[in-house]
């Protein structure tokens, strides 16, 4: 099963150092690139978030598409969900 791809882009998003954060891995998320719980509706459903603990205070690019090798951030393979 693929995830849903919520956008052909990623979000900058502001992390505090130390705060962690849940990134939504299954694109069905309302309040993405953040996980709101939606996984949790579809019974069987095989994503769940993916938290994650700021290292330092920054802007961060975080992947919309779902389809990044390095999640939670965006790696640019957006570019090719045409051939995914
Ligand atoms: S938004 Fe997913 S890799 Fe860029």
């Amino acid at each position: 099963m693929q995830p849903n791809i919520f956008k052909k882009g990623p979000t900058a998003v502001q992390v505090e150092k130390g705060k962690t954060y849940a990134w939504c891995t299954c694109g069905l998320s309302e309040t993405n690139p953040f996980c709101d719980g939606h996984h949790k509706t579809i019974e069987g459903f095989p994503f769940k978030s993916l938290k994650f603990t700021a290292e330092e205070d920054a802007e961060v690019w975080l992947c919309n598409c779902k389809h990044t090798k390095n999640p939670p951030f965006c790696d640019g393979n957006h570019k090719h969900l045409s051939s995914i």
